[in-house]
C-alpha cells in the first residue's frame, strides 16, 4: 500500500489560477521522490494539500490510509514539513521551539530525542539561544529539527536548499540519508536537478499544475538520457564530407569538431562503423570525447516543448 495516495486533485485559486490539475501520485513508503518543476508549476501547493495546510476543490488524498480532510489529526502527526519560507518565534529558545512543536503534536518532552535532533543539525551549542541571535542557515536548520521534533514518518522538504551554504546543503542531504535509512519517506523538491539526481529514488515532474511524468530514476536518465560523442580534429572541416553523411553528425561552431549523438543502450552504437568512415577520410583526429546529458538537459528538452 502506498503511504500517500493521491486521486484526482485539483484546486484553482480565487484568481482563476490552476494550480493543481487533476494530479495522481502514489508515494511508496521509505522512498525519497522529488517533485520537479518550474516557479509556479504548483509543487508547493500539492505539499500544502497533502499537508492539509490547503483546501482543495476537487479529488481525494489519502495519508497512511486516513483521509487528510476527514482524518486530519492523525495525518498530520505522521507529517513532518519544513516549508519554503522560515516562520519562527524570535524570542524562544531554539531548545523551546522545537520542545513547543512536538508538544503540538501531542507528544510529551522527551530530552534525548530532541537532543538528539540537534546535534545532528549542529544546533546543540545552540540550544540555549534566542532564535533571533541566529544566521538565517541556523534558522533553516531549526526548522528543519522542528519538523523531525515529533519523528513523522514522512518528511516535506519544500525548497530545502534554495540559497543555503554548502555546509549546511551536506548537513542536510547527510540526515536525509539516514532518515531514509530508518524507513522514513522523504517528499522534496528543488530547483537543484542535480540534488534530485543524487538523493531522488523517483522523480515526478510537474508543469502547470499537471504531473507529467513520475518515474523510477535509473529508468528516466537510461530511456531519456542521449550520449554524446565529440570528435575533435586538427583542423576545422568546412562541410561535412560525403563518406560521412549517412551518419547524424552536427558540426560543431569552432567547425574543429563533429557531434554524433548515439543511444548508449542500443546493441550497436555505430561508433566502430563511423570511426572506421572517417579514416576512409583525408581528416586529421586530435581527440575524443563522451558525454551523457543530465536529468537537468533532459527536462529543459521536456519543458521546452
Ligand atoms: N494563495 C494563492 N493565491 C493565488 N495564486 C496562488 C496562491 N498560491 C499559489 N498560487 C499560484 O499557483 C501556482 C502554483 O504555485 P506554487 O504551488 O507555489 O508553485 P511552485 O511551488 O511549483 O513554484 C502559481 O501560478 C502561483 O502563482
Ligand atoms: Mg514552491
Amino acid at each position: 500500500m502506498p503511504i500517500i495516495s493521491i486521486s484526482n486533485l485539483s484546486k484553482s485559486f480565487s484568481d482563476g489560477t490552476n494550480a493543481l490539475d487533476d494530479v495522481n501520485l502514489e508515494v511508496n513508503e521509505g522512498e525519497i521522490i522529488a517533485l520537479l518543476g518550474p516557479n509556479g508549476a504548483g509543487k508547493t501547493t500539492l505539499i500544502s494539500a497533502i499537508c492539509g495546510l490547503l483546501k482543495y476543490d476537487s479529488g481525494r488524498i489519502k495519508v497512511n490510509g486516513y483521509d487528510t480532510v476527514t482524518e486530519y489529526r492523525r495525518t498530520r502527526k505522521l507529517i513532518g514539513l519544513v516549508p519554503q519560507e522560515i516562520m519562527l518565534e524570535p524570542f524562544e529558545t531554539v531548545y523551546d521551539t522545537i520542545r513547543f512543536t512536538r508538544g503540538m503534536f501531542g507528544y510529551p518532552e522527551n530530552k534525548e530525542l530532541l537532543n538528539n535532533i540537534l546535534q545532528k543539525l549542529s544546533l546543540f551549542d545552540k540550544r540555549k539561544q534566542m532564535i533571533k541571535e541566529l544566521s538565517g542557515g541556523m534558522k533553516r536548520r531549526v526548522m528543519i529539527a522542528k519538523a523531525l521534533s515529533h519523528s513523522p514518518k514522512i518528511l516535506f522538504l519544500d525548497e530545502p536548499t534554495a540559497g543555503v551554504d554548502v555546509e549546511l546543503r551536506r548537513d542536510m542531504w547527510n540526515v536525509v540519508g539516514s532518515l531514509k535509512s530508518k524507513g522514513v519517506t522523504i517528499v522534496l523538491t528543488t530547483h537543484y536537478i542535480e540534488e534530485a539526481e543524487m538523493m531522488a529514488d523517483r522523480i515526478a515532474l510537474l508543469n502547470k499544475g499537471q504531473i507529467i511524468f513520475v518515474e523510477n530514476k535509473e529508468s528516466l536518465m537510461a530511456r531519456m538520457g542521449k550520449k554524446e560523442l565529440t570528435i575533435n580534429f586538427q583542423s576545422p572541416i568546412s562541410s561535412i564530407p560525403e563518406a560521412l553523411s549517412k551518419y547524424k553528425l552536427a558540426l560543431s561552431q569552432d567547425q574543429f569538431s563533429l557531434i554524433y549523438s548515439y543511444d548508449n543502450k542500443a546493441s550497436r552504437t555505430g561508433i566502430t562503423r563511423l570511426m572506421r568512415d572517417i579514416a576512409s577520410t583525408n581528416l586529421i583526429l586530435q581527440d575524443l570525447k563522451t558525454s551523457q546529458s543530465s536529468l537537468e538537459d533532459i527536462f529543459v528538452r521536456m519543458i521546452r516543448n
